[in-house]
């Protein structure tokens, strides 16, 4: 079995709305690992919002915590952890991810990132001005990080569960 010969953390990285935590749930189902949020871990140790901690905060701070949260989960044994779309992008987060996770780079187009986004205002970074041209800068930016993940899976538009058979296919 797959599960049996993976030996550290699973780590889903990648832009927001590419389907990260629905497609982290559901691979941790089917390796009956542990499924970790890092944003979720976030909003519970803060007890706050992730926008409320941006606008009280800072990014700043956000990103520090951010970077705890995430060292800890790493630490925290075997299981699949879903992470912000900026966290691979802060560098010490990234090397500490890199160091001791397998990596994986969920990908999608503008347009469904954009369709995904758009269903709720959680996102304090896409806040204001044009989202699309907010998704496309950002996605061109991170991209070089991103693509620093070990493996490469595409997530389309509509039900996450080919994204899921992708990486257990990867993960073979
Ligand atoms: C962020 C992505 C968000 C959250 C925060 C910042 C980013 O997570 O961590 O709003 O910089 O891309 P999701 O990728 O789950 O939306």
């Amino acid at each position: 079995a797959i599960a049996a010969r993976i030996d550290r953390p699973l780590v889903l990285v990648g832009m927001m709305g590419v389907g990260k935590s629905t497609i982290g749930r559901k691979l941790a189902q089917m390796l009956s690992l542990p499924f970790h949020d890092a944003d979720d871990a976030i909003v519970e140790a803060a007890q706050m919002e992730i926008a409320e901690i941006f606008d009280q905060f800072g990014e700043a701070y956000f990103r520090d915590g951010e970077r705890r949260v995430i060292a800890r989960l790493l630490d925290g044994g075997k299981s699949v952890i879903a992470t912000g779309g900026g966290a691979f992008v802060q560098d010490e987060t990234r090397e500490a991810i890199r160091k001791k996770a397998l990596t994986i780079w969920l990908d999608s187009d503008v347009d469904t990132l954009v369709e995904r986004v758009s269903r709720n205002d959680k996102r304090p970074l896409l806040r204001g001005g044009n989202v699309r041209e907010k998704v496309e800068a950002m996605k061109a930016e991170r991209e070089p990080f991103y693509s620093q993940a070990q493996i490469h899976v595409m997530s389309d538009a509509g039900p996450h569960g080919a994204a899921v058979n992708r990486i257990l296919e990867a993960l073979e």
